[in-house]
């Protein structure tokens, strides 16, 4: 099964959270520039698992932070993780034409509005971290939150693994160099989310928290490795992108380097590790159990 119902109840509730926050900070595309706003919308109200948020949630609730106050950085972060996902696809980039079913930014609309919308995503988030009034938390907390998603989306984090990715296209990297790409193009991300829930218990336990990010940087190279694994056995329709694309674009993944039964073990032995990091938790951090089950066990 790859949702207990305990999964299911709490994806549920997260994402009804996390939609009704990006609906209210995303500004209406009634108003000027409307086909951006339009755009931007577009490329983040369109599904998604929304697990970056799902993190941030689970985060907080291992530390005991309320749902209210976790909608911001929910939010924040699942806008530069949607900016992301438009960037990637641009013909400069991976040129993909299908995203989460539906025709990519680009495509809906054009290069140019698609690389505003990633412009302007990522200074909402940024924007809302600063001052969005449902985000209880003091200036200090707030500006370590910027400076954590920062640091995760900038060159040495995301952006930079992008430039990795696409530097390494037709090269075969060793696996030493696989894992500082996946680590981060998409982990430095997911380990942002993570600490994003923890940054709102500015008193939580040193142990703990370093338990948390250990958490989050096994489950964040985890989360690529079955990325790739899926660009193989998935199926468009179910992956919601074109299925393949990394083959055709030799794409270093680890498939491609351990074969797929080694990545599906390295995946598992990562997930095993993230759990152990958990051993310290009650029954509170059983969301970020089942989140870590699921990273593997996810068919898109
Ligand atoms: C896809 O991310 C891009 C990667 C970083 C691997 P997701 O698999 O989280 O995509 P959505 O948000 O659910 O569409
Ligand atoms: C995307 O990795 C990572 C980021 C968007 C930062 P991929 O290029 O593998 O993601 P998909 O497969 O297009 O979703
Ligand atoms: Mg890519
Ligand atoms: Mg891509
Ligand atoms: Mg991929």
């Amino acid at each position: 099964m790859i949702m207990n119902d305990g999964l299911k109840a709490f994806t549920l509730k997260c994402q009804q959270r996390v939609e009704q926050a990006l609906d209210r900070i995303l500004p209406p595309s009634t108003t000027l520039p409307t086909r951006l706003h339009e755009a931007m919308r577009y490329a983040t109200l369109n599904g998604g698992k929304r697990i970056r948020p799902l993190l941030v949630y689970a985060a907080g609730q291992a530390l005991n932070v309320s749902w209210e106050r976790l909608d911001t950085p929910a939010s924040a972060v699942e806008l530069i993780h949607a900016y992301s996902l438009v960037h990637d696809d641009l013909p400069a980039m991976d040129d993909d034409d299908l995203r989460r079913n539906q025709p990519t930014c680009h495509r809906a609309y054009d290069e140019a509005t698609a690389i505003l919308v990633g412009d302007a995503l990522q200074s909402l988030a940024f924007k809302s971290l600063c001052c969005d009034p449902c985000m209880q938390a003091d200036a200090r907390i707030r500006l370590s939150m910027v400076e954590t998603l920062a640091r995760a989306s900038g060159s040495r984090g995301m952006a930079g693994g992008q430039a990795i990715d696409l530097e390494a296209v037709g090269r075969e990297l060793n696996l030493a160099e696989l894992e500082n790409l996946h680590i981060h193009k998409t982990g430095a991300l997911i380990r942002a989310a993570v600490r994003l829930g923890a940054l709102l218990d500015p008193d939580a336990d040193k142990a703990l928290t370093h338990h948390l990010d250990h958490y989050a940087k096994c489950i964040g190279l985890a989360f690529q490795i079955q990325d790739d694994i899926l660009d193989i056995e998935g199926d468009t329709e179910t992956l919601g992108k074109t299925q393949g694309k990394d083959l055709v674009q030799e794409k270093p993944t680890y498939p491609s380097l351990l074969g797929l039964a080694g990545a599906k073990e390295k995946a598992q032995e990562l997930i095993q590790e993230a759990l152990q990091s958990l051993d310290a938790f009650d029954n509170e951090a059983d969301p970020l159990r089942w989140l870590g089950h699921y990273i593997t066990a996810r068919k898109h």
